[in-house]
């Protein structure tokens, strides 16, 4: 074995040369694997003895992509492109092996040999649109070439890999091996023996011509397909047109058109911003002083108090890994009935073709309800989700104290209530955690998992880990009221609402925030969740719009009447003038003068609160670091990822710009919510960013 730089090494085995990709964690492109490549294909082209190349990986992946950390650098040669160059117009043929996952630059560097086999669990994937780009090395001409357009579409707009067995059957790859290695070198052996020729994905056209003839079904129909699920992304438009264009140009015009592409999309806020988010989310699992290595309790059983809203989704997240949970319910009958809806969810899962019935049965059966809490005894791990009151989480807290075996980690799932004094009912406030869920719990990714004052290092660690096995995205935060994603959206509300008392339509305010790039606005979410949800019909005094609106029978879509009335049958929402009459008369009755207000204005009173919130956050070190709190509000209220969180977004806006502005409202109104918070005044008044702020 010769290394042919830091990451590459290179080997004959009779008449096969084996590249041989090393380069932790994940195999990427970077400019040593490149220049590694390079060199071993001319090795190989000069070296009389080889009659075939075989690439490959060592350690738990071929090549995961390009580097992502040299992005926004300028490359150094050789590119991507001459690596791929020298693979394709190699006079010898060249095999890929692929284990783990293809991704990115990897598969298309993969496209580029003249055969690829790979293991059965390999996955192959252009992922590049979830970091705002399209593949730029030729995925958006090769893959449809072998897969076909439909499949390619898909796989570049939307961004999921495909499994070996569906690869072999498009043709991505051409035989499934058993180890990379060894199965590699035997197929390139194979093809010595059957003198199989050069195969260029370049020179196929049968998938061109059938797409020329189906072009206006095949492209329409996907524009139409996902335009909700892409709505304000710039990256799944571009990929579309970068494969289109193979149906017009020759293959190398739409490489540089490709390129074209790629460039834009690169240098554009968009990708600046999602690039940024694929790093917040892995930073978001470092916590500075629990270092990998804290040591991991076992977490084999896990037990749930309480089968309501979150109860149950909280549950099916741990069937659905095959972890076993005993459910205690206060009542056989709600008991039922949540297992009812438990069962009814899988089996609309089912229907959708994302499960099997038996595995519907499987995670049933892995979910025992009970309603004595004695059953929790034997559990590693239990997580209380019963309802929002202090007294019976003291209550319930003090006897899990009592029942839980020793070293058991105890978890609540409160969204407000003070996680210090919930593990102050125990004897053991070190084992005790928040564990935040966000509704509906089996769907939604973002976990904010609570560190009170004594938590254990090791608890916090085993939290952090099950949740990651679990499939959310864990963020750790510190005790305060809401935490941080509720705290900050409570200010936006805040503001919602006193916007609208100035004269700005609640639909503007909706429909401006919704152009942002939210899934909705907070007039329409508030309809969504019911506007009597906390109201008490008996305490209700006319003292806000909410409750008036409560006071005349408006409950939101689930009465069809809210801020908007809601087509009985459509659901389809229109705004109510009765509702801006009520709002205009409470605004006038509390003296505030109303007038026009403009779409930018709506925005920075909207959002510039946010900002601001997550600055006091991070001053009072709830948050470890700005990007957790973009991660918190990406994954758990739908801030859209192309503006990177409201934190990401604050920077690209300026912090000068953002503080300034609250000067001048605080200086009209008097009122001392538009003070920039320390940290915020310090930065912008510094010229300076959140990226630049660092705790300590
Ligand atoms: N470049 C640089 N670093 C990368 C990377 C990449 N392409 N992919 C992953 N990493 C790093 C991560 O930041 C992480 O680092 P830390 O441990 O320091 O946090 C480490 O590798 C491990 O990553 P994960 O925690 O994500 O590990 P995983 O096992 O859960 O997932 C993975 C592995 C599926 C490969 C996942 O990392 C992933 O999806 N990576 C991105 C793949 C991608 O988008 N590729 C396309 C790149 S763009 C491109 O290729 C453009 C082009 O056409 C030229
Ligand atoms: P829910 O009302 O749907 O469910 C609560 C369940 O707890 C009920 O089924 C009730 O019978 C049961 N329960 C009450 N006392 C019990 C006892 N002594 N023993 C066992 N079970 C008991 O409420 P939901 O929405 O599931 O909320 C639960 C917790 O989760 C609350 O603390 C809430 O603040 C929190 N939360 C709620 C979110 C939401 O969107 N609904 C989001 C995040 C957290």
């Amino acid at each position: 074995m010769t290394a042919l730089t830091d990451m590459v090494d290179y080997e004959v085995r009779g008449e096969v040369a084996l590249i041989v990709i090393d380069n932790p964690p994940v195999n990427a492109l970077s400019h040593g694997v490149r220049a590694g490549m390079v060199e071993g294909l001319a090795k190989a082209e000069a070296d009389e003895q080889v009659a075939a190349v075989l690439l490959v990986c060592k350690g738990r992946t071929f090549i995961a992509g390009a580097d992502i950390t040299e992005f926004g650098k300028p490359m150094k040669a050789p590119g991507l492109n001459e690596a791929i160059e020298a693979m394709e117009n190699a006079t010898k043929p060249v095999v890929a092996a692929i284990h783990g996952t293809a991704l990115g630059g990897g598969l298309e560097t993969a496209m580029a040999s003249h055969y690829r086999v790979g293991v059965s669990s390999a996955r192959f994937g252009q992922p590049e649109v979830k970091l705002g780009i399209l593949p730029g090395a030729g995925g958006t001409q090769r893959l449809p070439r072998l897969v076909g357009y439909p499949k390619a579409l898909e796989m570049c707009v939307i961004g999921n890999p495909i499994g070996a067995a569906e690869a072999l059957e498009g043709g991505l790859i051409d035989e499934v091996v058993d180890d990379v290695f060894e199965g590699g070198v035997t197929f390139a052996e194979k093809l010595i023996a059957e003198d199989r020729p050069l195969k260029k994905i370049r020179d196929l056209d049968e998938r061109v011509n059938e797409a020329r003839a189906n072009r206006k079904e095949i492209f329409d129909g996907f524009r139409r397909k996902i335009a909700r699920r892409t709505r304000g992304f710039e990256a799944p438009e571009a990929n579309i047109r970068a494969i289109e264009a193979g149906l017009d140009m020759s293959f190398d015009e739409a490489l540089d058109y490709e390129r074209q592409l790629f460039g834009e999309l690169m240098a554009g806020k968009q990708s600046i911003a999602q690039r940024y988010y694929f790093f917040a989310e892995r930073e978001a699992a470092k916590v500075p002083d629990v270092p990998r290595t804290t040591p991991l309790r076992k977490i084999e059983k896990v037990g749930v108090l309480g089968c309501g809203t979150m109860g149950g989704g909280i549950s099916m997240n741990f069937a659905n890994r095959g972890i076993g949970v005993t459910i205690v319910e206060a009542e056989q009958s709600r008991l039922d009935h949540g297992f009812g809806v438990i069962r009814k969810n899988y089996e609309r899962t089912a229907k959708r073709g994302r499960m099997t019935n038996e595995q519907v049965d499987q995670c049933m059966g892995l979910l025992q309800g009970v309603t004595d809490r004695e059953a929790l005894a034997d559990c590693d791990l239990v997580i209380e989700a019963v309802f929002e009151n202090m007294d019976l989480k003291k209550e319930i807290f003090a006897s899990l104290d009592r029942i839980v075996k020793p070293g058991a980690i105890l978890a609540t799932n409160t969204s407000a209530l003070d996680v210090n004094e919930i593990a102050a009912a125990t004897s053991r406030p070190e084992d005790v955690i928040g564990m935040h869920f966000f509704s509906p719990a089996n769907i939604m990714r973002l976990l904010e998992v609570v560190r009170g004052e004594k938590t254990a290092k090791d608890v916090i660690h085993t939290s952090m880990t099950i949740s990651k096995q679990i499939g959310k995205v864990p963020v750790l935060v510190g005790v305060c009221r809401g935490f941080v994603g509720n705290r900050i959206l409570f200010q936006r509300q805040v503001q919602a609402q006193q916007i609208i008392l100035k004269g700005a339509k609640y639909y503007d305010v909706d429909r401006v925030l919704y152009d942002f790039g939210f899934p909705m606005g907070p007039f329409a979410m508030s309809d969504l969740a019911g506007l009597d949800i906390g109201w008490n019909e008996k305490e209700s005094a006319s003292r806000d719009i909410r409750e008036i609106l409560c006071e005349s029978g408006r409950r939101g879509q689930k009465n069809g009447r809210g801020y908007y009335v809601y087509d009985a049958e459509t659901r389809a929402s229109a705004p109510d003038p009765e509702v801006l009459q009520i709002i205009s008369d409470f605004g006038s009755a509390q003296g505030i003068d109303q007038r026009e207000v403009g779409e930018d204005e709506i925005l920075e009173r909207c959002l510039y609160p946010m900002v601001n919130e997550g600055a006091k956050i991070l001053e009072e070190g709830i948050a470890i670091r700005p990007s957790d709190i973009d991660v918190i509000w990406v994954n758990g209220y739908g801030w859209p990822v192309y503006r990177g969180g409201p934190m990401h977004w604050g920077d690209s806006v300026g912090l000068g710009k953002i503080a300034g502005r609250m000067r001048e409202f605080q200086a009209e109104s008097g009122d001392d919510f538009w003070q920039p918070s320390a940290l915020l005044a310090e930065l912008a008044d510094a010229g300076k960013s959140f990226s630049d702020w660092s705790a300590g």
